[in-house]
């Protein structure tokens, strides 16, 4: 599996804050086993976070995509709009799993915006800006990530995916 992390922040972009969503997230899935296959950073800017969502997925770079930032609602989180213009189908059950499963931690889960979605045969993520939250997010969904890329990626073993031991883990 082949995950690609892109940290959306304006001053993570200029150098005035370290990212550390980007390495948390990046630590998270080598834990699993998975590959780290492309990193980036790019500001608030819908076209540019646009522009790499689409270079990555039209190059097919990576399974799965996990943008962490811009969900929230200040005038520059954009990441949501700029996410859906390029998606080709939507997947909001990610989306409604990552925000019912995070009201249990906090009531501000409600305030993020992040969706989900496939442009051609990658998966992509929105996950909150804050280390913490996004490793929260992304907790969440980690376990059905790999049956999801089966179906997407039409692997001939992706119907002995259907029922994974276990239900949702309560969060
Ligand atoms: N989800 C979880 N699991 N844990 C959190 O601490 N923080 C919330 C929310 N989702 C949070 C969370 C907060 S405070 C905000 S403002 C939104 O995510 C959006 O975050 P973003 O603007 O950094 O993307």
């Amino acid at each position: 599996m082949r995950v690609a992390v892109l940290t959306i922040s304006d001053r993570a972009a200029r150098g005035e804050r370290e990212d550390l969503s980007g390495p948390r997230l990046q630590e998270m899935i080598r834990a699993r086993g998975w590959e780290v296959a492309a990193v980036g950073l790019v500001s608030d800017e819908p076209d540019e976070i646009a522009g790499r969502l689409k270079a990555w997925a039209d190059q097919d770079i990576a399974d799965v995509v996990l943008t962490t930032g811009g969900t929230g609602f200040s005038p520059r989180d954009q990441t949501p709009e700029a996410t859906l213009s390029i998606l080709d189908r939507l997947a909001p059950g990610l989306a409604e799993t990552m925000r019912a499963a995070s009201l249990v931690k906090t009531p501000h889960a409600m305030l993020s915006r992040g969706v989900a979605g496939i442009r051609a045969r990658t998966l992509i993520v929105n996950l909150p800006g804050s280390p913490r939250a996004a490793a929260e997010n992304l907790d969440v969904i980690l376990p059905v990530l790999p049956h999801a890329v089966a179906l997407l990626r039409e692997s001939p073993d992706a119907e002995r995916g259907h029922r994974p031991p276990g239900g949702l883990r309560q969060a």
